[in-house]
């Protein structure tokens, strides 16, 4: 697979926390199984990252990575669409970490935002260690493994996501030169025909000189329908627009999800740690009972008491499951006291319930058969070395110890 078709791919990882609440439903996975549609997904328990911030704590990490699995695959992450692995299972990760972590400045990776925010957060851990300043790196080899375009994170992902693209950057800076670099480029360029490199060389020097990214843009759309092309001399065309060397580990940018922030139900921010959540494939009556005790508007003391829907983390749950009608009526029914907050809440269990109701049923066969997990994992893995395995060959190309 050639670096120039990164658009088309996504990689994500999650470590494995175990069982996903609605959160991690609304912030992330949704968004995944969107993607597998429409682009080429790779989907990997990141259990090596578990143990940059956990080495000692161990115990949980395997039965953690099967429930969270199971809780992809009831949400809707298809095995068939995407390919879904265990970081560990794929090796290549570590020689890709190791390679990349001889061009990674030390300086690069002590100012990453998470390092000293992590070790101040977490000051009951070790987080001395070579491997968790090592993490950001890691991170670079699970993404430009896969020679994905597209990474999606949650907001505070963003800056390690930059970090990557300036590994990579530099990378290609270091490594992707080769002797006579232009002269390959422009023959390259001859074999996309007259108008086609023209137009080529106008956009590259838009870019070069004047900064133009829509040229940019344009320019590598132009490349990417080129159908006379070898793999080498598309690299190297990338690469020439902006005016390196050859591109070998093309550089990923964050897809940011809209719901990043998923109301809990005391309106913080959904999340274990607050206590406040709802897990995927909770029963209906453990639901219905959560929602009915929540707290609602306190000046809605007695039934014909007014509310103020702005004030209520169950109006808060309701914009993330209500149609525009039930949204409408709710509202209406809080500030004129027309409804009571029982009336109100029933609407949303039942929209939980029902979304429940689908990931309940699809876990079903996983949870009665485990070895179905074992086996969506295997041919994950299986398929994600396949990948692994091309692009180390091209990055020991590069560096020079390709040894034949
Ligand atoms: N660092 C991410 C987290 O803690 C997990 C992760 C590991 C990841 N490798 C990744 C996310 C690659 C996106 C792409 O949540
Ligand atoms: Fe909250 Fe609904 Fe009660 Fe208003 S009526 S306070 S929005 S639960």
């Amino acid at each position: 697979m050639s670096a120039s078709d990164s658009s088309r791919k996504v990689a994500s990882g999650m470590r494995p926390t175990g069982r996903l609440h609605l959160g991690h439903y609304h912030g992330v996975i949704r968004n995944w199984v969107r993607l597998q549609h429409e682009y080429e997904c790779y989907f990997f328990v990141a259990d090596w990252h578990a143990l940059t911030t956990g080495y000692h704590d161990t115990e949980d990490i395997e039965r953690n990575t099967f429930d969270m699995v199971v809780d992809w695959l009831a949400a809707g992450v298809n095995p068939g669409a995407a390919t879904i692995f265990i970081q560990s299972k794929v090796p290549e990760h570590a020689e890709l970490h190791l390679l990349l972590s001889m061009i990674s400045p030390v300086s690069w990776l002590e100012r990453a935002p998470t390092y000293k925010d992590m070790q101040a957060k977490l000051n009951d851990r070790d987080l001395a260690t070579y491997g968790f300043l090592g993490y950001p790196v890691l991170q670079a080899a699970d993404i430009l493994m896969y020679r994905a375009g597209n990474v999606p994170v949650g907001a505070d992902q963003v800056a390690h996501l930059e970090l990557v693209r300036e590994i990579a950057r530099r990378f290609n800076h270091v490594f992707g030169r080769e002797s006579g670099f232009e002269e390959h480029a422009l023959a390259a360029l001859k074999k996309m025909g007259r108008k086609a490199s023209r137009i080529y060389q106008n956009l590259r020097r838009a870019y070069l000189e004047q900064g133009d990214t829509e040229a940019l843009e344009r320019a590598r759309a132009l490349l990417a329908e080129q159908q006379n092309l070898s793999i080498g001399d598309r690299e190297r065309l990338f690469g020439y627009l902006e005016g390196s060397g050859r591109i070998v580990l093309p550089e990923p940018q964050a897809l940011l999800t809209k719901h990043a922030k998923m109301p809990g139900l005391d309106g913080q921010k959904m999340s274990k740690s607050y206590n406040n959540t709802i897990r995927l494939r909770e029963p209906a009556e453990d639901v219905d009972r959560k929602v009915r005790t929540m707290k609602t508007d306190p000046a809605r003391v007695r039934r014909k008491d007014p509310g103020d829907p702005a004030k209520c983390p169950v109006f808060d749950l309701h914009e993330v499951y209500s149609d525009p009608e039930t949204l409408d009526w709710a509202a209406r029914g809080c500030r004129s006291a027309g409804i009571g907050c029982l009336d109100c809440k029933r609407p949303l269990i039942e929209a939980i319930n029902a979304e429940q109701k689908v990931m309940i049923d699809r876990a079903e066969r996983f949870r009665d058969q485990p070895d179905l997990v074992h086996a969506i994992l295997q041919e994950g893995a299986e398929k994600a070395r396949d990948v692994a395995r091309d692009t180390l060959e091209d990055v020991r190309a590069s560096i020079g110890i390709q040894h034949r």
